[in-house]
C-alpha cells in the first residue's frame, strides 16, 4: 500500500453552496462550524444536549463579531457568516447536508451509533466526517453499510486557529472521499495533509518524543524545567517549552493521549508514559486549569528561571581556536567577531577529531549522543565539553553544554567563557547522552521517519503536519536532513547502546537513507 500523497488532488472541494452538517458542538464542533460558515457553506448543527447547539450558533456569532471590530472581517461577511449558521434540533435536520462531521464524545460504540444514525438520513453520495484524535477511522466505518464514504477529518484546538487538518483514510475509505475532502479543507483555508488511520495518526504520534525526552531528562536529573523549557525556545525555535506546553494542555488530556498511542502500538516502548506526568494527574495538578503543575500558577507564585552558568571571564586574546568549517564554528566566528573577540583558526594544529574550538584547556564538540565522559575516555581528551543542537546557531540566545567527569573546572570555565563572549547564556546539563534539543530532534525525526516507513504519510506530509499542527520550527525530517542523516543516526546509535533500550531503535528508513548516501527530502 502506497502512502497517501500530500499533493493537492485533482477533484474539486465540495462547493461553497453545500451544506454542512456539525454533531457535538463543543469546543470543537463550533470552531469546525465556524470554519465552514465563514468558507461559505450554509451550516447545520446539532447536539444531543438541548440548547447546546443553539448556544454554540450564538457563540460563534459573537466571534464573528469580534472579528468584524477587529478588521479581519468586513461588517457585511461577518453578518452573512452568521445567517448561514442553523441549530437544529435533531439529526434529521441535517438531511440535506452534502457533508456531515462529527465531534462528539471520543467513544466508539457512540461514534458508530452516530453514522449509523447518519446512514440512513444522508443521501448515498453524502460525505462523513469524524474529528476523533484517537479512534480509529476503519474501526469507526466497520459499522457502516458504506465505510468507503467516512474520512477523519481532525482539527486541531482551537479550530479556527490552528491551520492543519489531517484527513485520515481508513481501510476502507475512498480514495476519492479523502481527496474531496482534502480539496474541502484547503477551500477552508486550512492546509490538510493526508494520513493513515494508524494510533496519532501523524501529529498525536510523532509529537511524543517532544514531551517524552524533556520527561526523561527530567527523571535522569539531567535538568529542571524551566531550564529545558528555556532551552526548547531559545535554541530549538519551539513557541513553548515542553513543560509549559504540557501544563497549558492539561496533564490528564497529554497522559491520556500518551496513554493511548501507547497501548494502541501494543506497549511499543517508543511510547512509554512518563510515572512523573503519572503522578501529576494523580495528585490532581492538571497544569494551568488546575493552578498547579510543572509549575505553579497560583496568585503570588514565581516562576522558576532557568539554571545559567555564572559569568566567567572574557577569554584572553590567543585563547580561542576554532576547528572545521562546520556551520557551527562559523556562526560562533561570526559571534566572537561581531563582539570584537579575537579567535585564530586551528586548521592542523591538533587532531581531526572533529572538535569545533578550544579555550584554553578545555575542547569543544556538538554532541553525537555519546555522554562527554564516554568520549573522553575513548578520545584520550579528558577536558572534553559537548555542545547541544541549536536550529540557528548564528541567533540563538541560549545553547546547553555538558562537560566529562573529569573536565577540569577552569578548563570547562573557559569553554563556558568562550560561549559568553559569543553572547549565548550557557546551561550545563548533566553528562546524559545527547544533551536536550539534539536527542530530541533526533527521536522526533527517527518518529515522523517511522510514520513515513509505515506509510501513513509522505515525508512533506509529516513535516507539514508538525510546523502547522504544532507550530514546529522546522519539519523534523528537514531538521534531520540538515543536521545529517548520518548524524542523526549515530546520535540514536549512541542512545540505545547507553540506555540498551528499544526505545531508541533507528527508523529503517533513516537507516536505508544513510547506506543510501541520501537525504529524506528527495
Ligand atoms: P466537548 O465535550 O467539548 O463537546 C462534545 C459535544 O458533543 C458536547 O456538547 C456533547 O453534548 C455532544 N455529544 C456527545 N455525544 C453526542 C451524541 N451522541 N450526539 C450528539 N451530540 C453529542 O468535546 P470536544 O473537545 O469538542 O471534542 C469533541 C471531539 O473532537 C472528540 O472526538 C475529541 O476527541 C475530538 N478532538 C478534540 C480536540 C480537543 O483538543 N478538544 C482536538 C481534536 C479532536
Amino acid at each position: 500500500m502506497g502512502a497517501p500523497q500530500t499533493s493537492r488532488a485533482a477533484l474539486p472541494p465540495l462547493p461553497a453552496t453545500a451544506r454542512v452538517g456539525v454533531v457535538g458542538t463543543g469546543a470543537m464542533g463550533a470552531g469546525i462550524a465556524q470554519v465552514a460558515a465563514q468558507a461559505g457553506h450554509p451550516v447545520f448543527l446539532y447536539d444531543q444536549q438541548p440548547g447546546a447547539a443553539a448556544r454554540a450558533v450564538d457563540g460563534i456569532r459573537a466571534q464573528f463579531a469580534r472579528l468584524a471590530d477587529k478588521g479581519r472581517l468586513s461588517p457585511a461577511q461577518a453578518e452573512a457568516a452568521s445567517a448561514r449558521l442553523a441549530p437544529v434540533d435533531s439529526l434529521a435536520g441535517l438531511a440535506g447536508a452534502a457533508l456531515v462531521v462529527e465531534a462528539i464524545v471520543e467513544n466508539l460504540e457512540a461514534k458508530q451509533a452516530l453514522f449509523r444514525q447518519l446512514e440512513a438520513l444522508l443521501a448515498p453520495d453524502a460525505l462523513l466526517g469524524t474529528n476523533t484524535s484517537s479512534i480509529s477511522v476503519t474501526a469507526i466505518g466497520a459499522a457502516l453499510q458504506h465505510p468507503g464514504r467516512l474520512a477523519g477529518l481532525h482539527f486541531f484546538n482551537p479550530a479556527p486557529l490552528m491551520a492543519l487538518v489531517e484527513v485520515v483514510s481508513g481501510l476502507a475509505t475512498d480514495p476519492a472521499v479523502a481527496h474531496t475532502l482534502f480539496a474541502t479543507a484547503a477551500a477552508w483555508g486550512k492546509p490538510p495533509v493526508h494520513a493513515r488511520s494508524t494510533p496519532g495518526f501523524i501529529v498525536n504520534r510523532v509529537a511524543r518524543p517532544y514531551y517524552a525526552e524533556a520527561l526523561r531528562i527530567l527523571q535522569e536529573g539531567g535538568a529542571d524545567c524551566a531550564t529545558l523549557d528555556a532551552l526548547m525556545r531559545d535554541a530549538g525555535g519551539f513557541r513553548m517549552g515542553p513543560f509549559e506546553l504540557m501544563d497549558l494542555i492539561g496533564h490528564d488530556v497529554n497522559f491520556a493521549v500518551t496513554r493511548s498511542v501507547w497501548s494502541a502500538f501494543y506497549h511499543d516502548p517508543r511510547f512509554t508514559p512518563s510515572l512523573i506526568q503519572q503522578e501529576l494527574v494523580e495528585a490532581g495538578f492538571h497544569g494551568r486549569k488546575r493552578g498547579r503543575g510543572f509549575y505553579d500558577y497560583r496568585d503570588g507564585a514565581q516562576r522558576p528561571a532557568p539554571a545559567v552558568m555564572a559569568d566567567q571571564p572574557r577569554p584572553q586574546p590567543g585563547c580561542i581556536v576554532l576547528w572545521d568549517a562546520s556551520d557551527v564554528a562559523l556562526a560562533l566566528a561570526d559571534r566572537l567577531h561581531a563582539r570584537g573577540v579575537a579567535y585564530t583558526w586551528g586548521e592542523g594544529t591538533a587532531p581531526a577529531d572533529g572538535r569545533i574550538a578550544q579555550a584554553g584547556e578545555g575542547v569543544l564538540y556538538l554532541t553525537d549522543g555519546r555522554t562527554a565522559t564516554q568520549r573522553a575516555t575513548q578520545s584520550g581528551v579528558a577536558n572534553t565539553v559537548l555542545l547541544d543542537l541549536a536550529l540557528d546557531y548564528a541567533q540563538a540566545p541560549r545553547i546547553a553544554i555538558s562537560a566529562a567527569q573529569g573536565c577540569w573546572a577552569p578548563a570547562l570555565g573557559a569553554v563556558c567563557g568562550l560561549l559568553q563572549a559569543a553572547g549565548f547564556e550557557v546551561s550545563r546539563l548533566a553528562d546524559l547522552p545527547g544533551l536536550a534539543l539534539m536527542r530530541t530532534v533526533a527521536m522526533l525525526a527517527n518518529e515522523a521517519a517511522d510514520a513515513v516507513n509505515q506509510g501513513v504519510c509522505d515525508v512533506a506530509g509529516a513535516d507539514a503536519a508538525m510546523c502547522l499542527g504544532v507550530n514546529y520550527p522546522l519539519g523534523p525530517l528537514a531538521w534531520a536532513d540538515r543536521i545529517g542523516l548520518a548524524a542523526i543516526g549515530a546520535v540514536l546509535g549512541h542512545l540505545a547502546g547507553f540506555y540498551g533500550e528499544d526505545r531508541y531503535r533507528i527508523s529503517p528508513l533513516i537507516q536505508q537513507r544513510i547506506y543510501a548516501g541520501k537525504r529524506l527530502h528527495e
